[in-house]
Parts: C-alpha cells; sequence; structure tokens
C-alpha cells in the first residue's frame, strides 16, 4: 500500500502584502517538509490556496473603497508571486472564491446536517446602529474576558488564542466607526462540537508524538468543556448557506477555510491528465484513506482550528481522514517588536520581489535565514545584524566557502576533474564515518519537522568539511590530494542534498559546479561515484556589506499604502 503525504499549510487572507513573519509561520516550513519528502521519494502533494471569506477581507474591501472581489483578486496576484518568487513548490494554490470550493463547502455542510450535528439558536448579537449591521468576528472588537487584552477580536483573542463569541467581548466597539453596538437577537447554525467532544478528546490523547505545547493547548480547551460553535454570519461575501430562511447569511470564514485544503486537492486533481477519468477514486486516495498523512503547517493563533474544530468538522462530516499532524509555529518578531504592517514595522516581501535585481540576494538566502529563525518553540526575533551575521558566516562563509575552496582547488591542481576512490588513512575513514552520521541523524530531523536543527547539522557538517581540508594541508602533501579531495566532493554532493529542501537553487548550482546530476533523490547523499566528473566552481553568494544591508533595509521595510498598490495592480492587469 502506497503511504501518501498530504502538507498543507494555512490558507493566508488576502487582507495585505505578506511579510516574512508569514512566509515563515506556515509556507516555508511546509515547503521543506514538502520538498524533503519529494527527496524521499514520497508519494507528496504539497497545498494551498488563499482564504478570501469573512471579515478579513470586507474590512480591507471598505477601508480600500473597492469592491471585495477587486481586493481579492488584487491581493491573491501579489500573494501568488512572491510565494514563486520564495520557490514554494505548492502542487497547487488554489482560492476559496473559486466555484468548486462553494460547492464542496455546502456538500460538507449538507452531510454534517445529515448527521445531526447542526443546530439552530436564536444568539444576541452585537449591532451597530451607525453602521446598521450586525458586528460579526473582526468588525467588532473589545477588552477578552479571559487574559484582558485590549483588542481582541469577536471571534477569536490575538494574544491568548482564546475562540470567543462577540458578546463574551467586554467593553465592545464597532471596527468600522468605533461606536458602542447594541445587543440584539439573530438565528444562527451551530456545529455541535460538544457532541464531538468525546472522540475529539480520545483522538488528541492519541497524539503522542506531536508536540507537547500543540497537543497541550487542544487538551487545554477540551478540559474547559467544547461548546456549540456558530458557523453562520451576518456578512454578504462568503459561501451561501443551502438552509431557507438563511439566503442573507454566508458560512463563517473559519467553517469554509479548512475545507479549502480538500477542494485545492479536489482542483488539483482534476487538473492532472493522468487521472482523467478516475478523479474521483484518487481524491478519496488523498482524503479518505488511512495510508495518507495529512500535515497542517500552521500559526500558533490557528491551532485551536486546526486540533479542534476542523478536526470535527471531519470526524462528523464525510469519513475524512484526520490531520496526522499539526506542526504550530509561534511568532517572529521584528527588531524586538512585533511585526506591524500598519506601523511598516517588518520586512514587506513584495519589495523583495520588485526589486530583486538591484537588491541581488536571492531568495534562497531569505529561505536559508528564516529556517533558520523558525519559531518552533518560542518566539523568535528578527534582526537586521543578525540576519547579515549569519548569512556571511555560516552560509557564504561556510557553506559557500567550503564548496568553492573544494572545487577551486580541483580546477587548480587536477585539471578540474575530481580524483577517484584510492587508498585513505584513518582520518580519511573518520570523515566519512562523521558524514554517514550526520546524514542518518539529518533525515531524522528533517522526517520528525525538526527543521531548524537539521540546517544547523547540515551546517555542522560543513563546518568538520573545512577543518578536515585545512588540515590536511595537501598543498603542501600532493600525494594526499586524491584522497581528500575525493571525500570532499563526498562531503559537498551530500550537503547539496541535506541544503536541497531549505535552499533549492543554491543546492543545485552546488551540484551543477560539482558536475553532479540536477536530478537527484535522497539516496544520491550518499553517491560514491563521484571520481572522475568534472567540476566548474562558482561562487554562490557575495557577502552582504553594510551598504546593501542599508539599501536591502530601506527598500524591504516600505509597506505603501493599499489603496495604491490596488491601483497599480489593476492597471499592470489591465
Ligand atoms: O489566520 C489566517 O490567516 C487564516 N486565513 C488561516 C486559515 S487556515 C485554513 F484553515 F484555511
Ligand atoms: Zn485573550
Amino acid at each position: 500500500m502506497v503511504e501518501r503525504y498530504l502538507i498543507t499549510a494555512a490558507l493566508p487572507y488576502v487582507n495585505n502584502v505578506p511579510h516574512i513573519g508569514n512566509i515563515v509561520g506556515s509556507h516555508l516550513p511546509a515547503d521543506v517538509f514538502a520538498r524533503y519528502c519529494r527527496l524521499k521519494q514520497r508519494n507528496t502533494i504539497f497545498i494551498g490556496g488563499t482564504d478570501e471569506h469573512g471579515s478579513p477581507s470586507e474590512i480591507a474591501a471598505q477601508k480600500a473603497g473597492i469592491g471585495i472581489r477587486d481586493l481579492c483578486d488584487t491581493f491573491y496576484d501579489i500573494h501568488a508571486r512572491i510565494y514563486k518568487w520564495f520557490h514554494l513548490s505548492y502542487d497547487n494554490f488554489s482560492r476559496t472564491s473559486r466555484p468548486l470550493h462553494h460547492e464542496m463547502t455546502q456538500d460538507f455542510f449538507l452531510a454534517l446536517q445529515k448527521n445531526g450535528l447542526i443546530t439552530e439558536k436564536t444568539v444576541r448579537m452585537p449591532f451597530c446602529e451607525k453602521d446598521r449591521r450586525f458586528l460579526p468576528d473582526r468588525f467588532v472588537e473589545g477588552t477578552c474576558p479571559r487574559c484582558k487584552y485590549e483588542q481582541a477580536r469577536g471571534d477569536q483573542c490575538e494574544k491568548c488564542a482564546a475562540l470567543l463569541t462577540p458578546v463574551e467581548l467586554l467593553k465592545p466597539y464597532c471596527t468600522l466607526c468605533r461606536s458602542k453596538p447594541v445587543i440584539k437577537e439573530t438565528k444562527h447554525l451551530f456545529l455541535s462540537l460538544d457532541s464531538l467532544q468525546p472522540p475529539l478528546k480520545e483522538w488528541i490523547e492519541k497524539n503522542t508524538h506531536w508536540k507537547s505545547q500543540v497537543r497541550n493547548l487542544a487538551l487545554g480547551w477540551i478540559a474547559d468543556g467544547l461548546k456549540k460553535r456558530g458557523i453562520t454570519r451576518d456578512l454578504k461575501w462568503g459561501v451561501k448557506v443551502p438552509v431557507k430562511g438563511y439566503e442573507k447569511k454566508v458560512f463563517y470564514v473559519w467553517f469554509d477555510a479548512p475545507i479549502g485544503y480538500i477542494s485545492s486537492t479536489k482542483e488539483w486533481v482534476l487538473e492532472q491528465d493522468e487521472f482523467e477519468g478516475k478523479e474521483d477514486a484518487e481524491f478519496r486516495k488523498w482524503w479518505t484513506h488511512p495510508q495518507t498523512k495529512l500535515y497542517h503547517f500552521i500559526g500558533k493563533d490557528n491551532i485551536p482550528f486546526h486540533t479542534l474544530f476542523f478536526p470535527a468538522m471531519l470526524m462528523g462530516g464525510q469519513q475524512y481522514i484526520l490531520p496526522h499532524y499539526v506542526s504550530g509555529y509561534q511568532f517572529l518578531n521584528y527588531e524586538g517588536g512585533k511585526l506591524s504592517k500598519s506601523k511598516g514595522h517588518g520586512v514587506f516581501c513584495e519589495s523583495l520581489v520588485d526589486h530583486e535585481s538591484e537588491l541581488g540576494l536571492p531568495a534562497d538566502a531569505w529561505r536559508f535565514f528564516l529556517i533558520l529563525k523558525l519559531p518552533e518553540v518560542r518566539d523568535t526575533d528578527f534582526t537586521w545584524k543578525e540576519f547579515q551575521s549569519r548569512l556571511n558566516t555560516e552560509l557564504i562563509g561556510n557553506v559557500g566557502n567550503f564548496v568553492h575552496r573544494v572545487s577551486s582547488f580541483i580546477v587548480k591542481n587536477r585539471e578540474g576533474i575530481i580524483p577517484n576512490k584510492c587508498k585513505w588513512e584513518e582520518t580519511d575513514e573518520q570523515m566519512l564515518e562523521t558524514l554517514e552520521s550526520y546524514v542518518s541523524e539529518i533525515d531524522g530531523l528533517y522526517d520528525q519537522i525538526n527543521l531548524v536543527a537539521a540546517l544547523q547539522k547540515t551546517i555542522e557538517l560543513s563546518a568538520k568539511g573545512n577543518q578536515y581540508f585545512q588540515s590536511q594541508e595537501i598543498w603542501k602533501n600532493p600525494e594526499r590530494q586524491n584522497a581528500v579531495l575525493h571525500v570532499c566532493a563526498r562531503l559537498c554532493n551530500a550537503i547539496s542534498v541535506l541544503m536541497a529542501p531549505v535552499t533549492p537553487i543554491l543546492s543545485a548550482r552546488m551540484r551543477r559546479s560539482f558536475g553532479l546530476s540536477e536530478s537527484f533523490s535522497w539516496v544520491d547523499v550518499r553517491d560514491q561515484e563521484i571520481g572522475g566528473k568534472r567540476v566548474s566552481p562558482e561562487i554562490l553568494l557575495t557577502p552582504l556589506d553594510d551598504d546593501n544591508l542599508a539599501r536591502l533595509k530601506a527598500i524591504s521595510t516600505k509597506l505603501g499604502d493599499v489603496e495604491q498598490r490596488i491601483g497599480k495592480h489593476k492597471a499592470q492587469r489591465d
């Protein structure tokens, strides 16, 4: 039976331009893991898309003074372009505004309803008399009843991640006009999370391979007791509710968004010629087969939705599989503070893409640094100083230096040809044993999604290679050249494979410079047939000096206003 790896990254809202915190918090680690899985020749797909409904888009469109569809079209293009620039290898990057997604969401709902998991309740909701509307989700803010954070949203507190309902907020205010809402009654549909609590609890308890912080958060909410959760909203933009009397309502954005993983998979299946005529069977293999391992990569604020809310929907609906692993990330801060789009406090990716040629820093350099700073356990902090020093010392000074030094030595002293295997000394044997033990360890680290450690260990291996090359002084001992250069070339080959999930383009260049094939898999990490290949040294990257850094900082921290960008992108498209 073939194991399948279905990897997803949180579907981003399309209300603004992504910053590096958005890249590092889900897309990038998901991509690194997907690339690792493909290298291991696992049957893998990496699925994503944009989350276009709900209050985030409505509010952004209202602020920009344009239609919601225009806003979503524009930001979809911006997001897709940025992710492509970062080499995020999505097999499909869809949109929740597409008809297929709407249909699948409605079917999903009907299955839950058929299974008796949907109830209707009359609820009290904040209503703004000035704006003449109900205030769901982000249309209302106030103080979190749990942690007392003062800008908690109607559906969730950003600070403590607690799921809320608008009437629970203390001191509520309308986010459109700041006035105090009144309370009015309205009818809504609810998902019976309470009846699904026992199987959810049993399932989470069984997931002992999850990181304790993710599992404990989920168990904590279960211990508090799950309540029925509203899944409809008084909004215009979203998936229509197929129930009489709900013509003017839509589904809650967090009801339809995770179904986006499913509809994006379906869209991918439909687009592959090889599945023609058997689309349904292929789709079911990915979403209903127990041999499929579903991995979600998300930020910490999304944990309750991916460990409770969506699994409950999956359990209660159409017999879909449950997530095998939920990789929840903490936040990446910026220079000691919070990343903030409105304050221009952060690195905004659109500028990196727009000014690529002038900045000369490829996406792989960012990928390398961001994986080193991946907030796996706690929040981490981006500083320009560390960015410069780690690129210069670790990527360029260590890895880049090693591969360049070895290949140029071969050109100068061995007519560009990697020496064949030959008799070696104990130090050579030891170096090869070290290589083997690093390869096994790094393989395990990637497999367990310990990505920071996987990259650090690879850097460490390269440092060992540098030390070995230096210590053997082959410029003084020509008789040692065959053995040492052969071993070093094997190390360079291994490093190119080990780094490939993180720096795919630089890895391909490393391989080219050693005459190695650019179509390779994990087994090639142990390739011994390297002798006889012709090298052509390449400088991978030039160090980032202070002037370049200052330019980079000036450009990438700029965020013009939304309206201006909307205008610009519209003009480009027309
Ligand atoms: O927090 C967010 O940015 C959401 N748009 C994530 C949605 S993930 C999923 F379930 F689609
Ligand atoms: Zn809170």
